[in-house]
């Protein structure tokens, strides 16, 4: 069932983070359904603009229409990631998007502003709610590359004033995580000082985390022995930090690179291991296993595992 994202947040808020999975394709689909419904988990799905450009809007849209009927009993949200405003409009006249998210952060704070307004007039009109992001996160957002030295922490006074002014439902906050493999050099952790001043500005908001993958070492390590060649300092989120964000008001952790190394990990393996093999639904039935496997691991730290019962009786009530 899909159900909007600002009732899986109200259930959510202080207590679990709920998992939002970037899917392309419609093996992750399958897996991340499959992981949920290990796991007993709510979830959003989100899109990308890549996402949605690789795999035709249509295609991919499809997939989750059809994932929803395999899956009958899963409770999730359908979220537009890093949207800009005519990506946003598309989603949120199409009626499929449960929210949509308006990155508007690479703008000055009063074009940010603005251009969040716009989108959020038009989102609240149809009930759908719009996510967006102060303050700057490192490494590779769509086509804008973000160096460590640009990356800028969200700043809480500025979180509070663009809220009242925008009207946002939710919003993505700097506190030390940058996008992809490569996050941090050395033993590094969140910025939890900065997020509590964040949240007593914003008490009972909801703030996403992007950039949350955790780029497990092993599957570093693993990639690397089947023929990868990433870099082996690379380094993620340490996902036992997540129960310290989620009473700081994290309430949507955003996962998409840990999910591609999954991909890479099994994929390397099989044909390295058997390359006489051709038919790609042989990995494609592994990769689906463990990244259900990763999702349901994933959300047991999130704290949203064993949750259905709860969500679908806040629902109902
Ligand atoms: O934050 C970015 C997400 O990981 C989406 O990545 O634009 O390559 O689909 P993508
Ligand atoms: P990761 O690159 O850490 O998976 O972050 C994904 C993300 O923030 C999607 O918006
Ligand atoms: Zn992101």
């Amino acid at each position: 069932m899909i159900v909007s994202t600002n009732q899986l947040f109200r259930v959510a808020y202080g207590r679990f983070a709920v998992g939002a999975y970037n899917i392309n394709n419609m093996e992750q689909a399958l897996g991340l359904f499959e992981g949920n419904k290990l796991s007993e988990a709510p979830f959003i799905v989100q899109l990308s603009k890549g996402a949605r450009k690789y795999a035709n809007v249509l295609m991919i849209e499809g997939i989750i229409r059809a994932a929803q009927e395999i899956y009958p009993e899963a409770i999730f949200a359908v979220h537009l990631d890093h949207g800009d405003e005519e990506t946003a409009y598309d989603c949120i006249d199409s009626g499929f998007y449960s929210s949509v998210m308006i990155d508007a952060s690479h703008l000055p704070f009063a074009d940010n502003i603005a251009a969040t307004r716009r989108v959020v007039e038009r989102a609240h009109a149809k009930g759908i709610s719009v996510e967006a992001e102060l303050g700057m996160l490192g490494g590779v957002e769509e086509h804008i590359q973000v160096d460590e030295k640009h990356a800028m922490l969200t700043d809480p006074n500025e979180a509070a004033e663009f809220v009242l002014h925008s009207g946002c439902d939710s919003l993505a906050v700097a506190i030390g995580t940058s996008h992809g493999a490569y996050k941090f050099k050395g033993q590094q952790s969140l910025h939890f000082d900065r997020l509590a001043q964040i949240q007593t500005r914003l008490p009972g908001f909801p703030l996403v985390m992007h950039g949350s993958s955790s780029v497990p070492r092993d599957e570093v390590e693993r990639i690397n022995a089947a023929g990868g060649a990433l870099d082996p300092s690379a380094r993620g989120v340490n996902e036992d930090e997540f129960a310290t964000a989620v009473p700081l008001g994290v309430t949507k952790v955003n996962i998409d690179t840990d999910g591609r190394l999954v991909w890479t990990r099994v994929h390397r393996e099989f044909f390295r291991d058997l390359p006489a093999k051709f038919d790609f639904r042989d990995p494609g039935k592994i990769y689906v296993a463990e990244y259900a496997k990763f999702i349901a691991h994933k959300n047991q730290k999130l704290n949203s595992a064993g949750r259905l019962a709860e969500v679908r009786a806040a629902l109902a009530g």
